[in-house]
């Protein structure tokens, strides 16, 4: 069976790179994943006073990603960091303390930018938070992909080569951190 793996977005936007990202990599992904493209759309605000009584998108989102065999993050870059959007998710994931729903769960990290810079600064960011949370980081290849904006079609699919490539690469990596890094 498959390895099941949250494909956590870091963006709203419909339209977003992001997230056709996410979806050309499902396609690309060797038959050992299956991946869920999870968006941080619904996911309450963190509030330290509603630990006790959780709200239902909390508790959905973490049954989601416990249920998961790894979390692979697809961020933009939003002023040097992780959107705001994608912090919050991962502060309502990482509660009750201690009992981080992404505990030992090998987690990878692609960051994405129309710019030239690739969004590295949101991939450092993310490779400072997620350590005491999670399980672990794919450390090679290290991807910060830059110029997605001509990446795609009208449809949304992805056509530049030269990403498919590096995703390609990525993804095959990925699914061997993913089978490694198991229970
Ligand atoms: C951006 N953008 C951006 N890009 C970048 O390379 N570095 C940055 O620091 C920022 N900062 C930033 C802040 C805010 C508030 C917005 C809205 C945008 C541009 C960003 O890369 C671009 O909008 C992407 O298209 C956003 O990702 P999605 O939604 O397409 O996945």
């Amino acid at each position: 069976m498959a390895y099941h793996i949250v494909t956590l977005v870091g963006s709203l936007r419909k339209e977003g790179f992001s997230i056709k990202i996410a979806n050309a990599l499902a396609k690309l992904a060797p038959s050992s994943l299956s991946l869920e493209v999870v968006t941080p759309a619904g996911i309450s605000f963190f509030n330290q006073d509603l630990e006790g009584a959780p709200p239902a998108d909390w508790l959905a989102f973490r049954e989601k990603l416990q249920k998961s065999n790894g979390v692979l993050f697809i961020t933009p870059e939003y002023n040097r960091s992780i959107p705001g959007v994608l912090k919050n998710a991962i502060d309502v994931a990482s509660r009750p303390y201690g009992k981080s729903s992404f505990n030992g769960k090998p987690v990878g990290i692609i960051s994405n930018s129309p710019g030239p810079l690739g969004g590295v600064s949101a991939a450092k960011h993310l490779q400072n938070i997620l350590p005491g949370i999670a399980g672990p980081i794919l450390q090679q290849p290290e991807i910060y992909l830059n110029g997605v904006g001509d990446a795609f079609d009208a449809a949304g699919n992805l056509t530049k080569d030269s990403l498919k490539t590096v995703l390609q690469q990525y993804i095959d990596a990925f699914a061997a951190h993913v089978a490694k890094n198991q229970g």
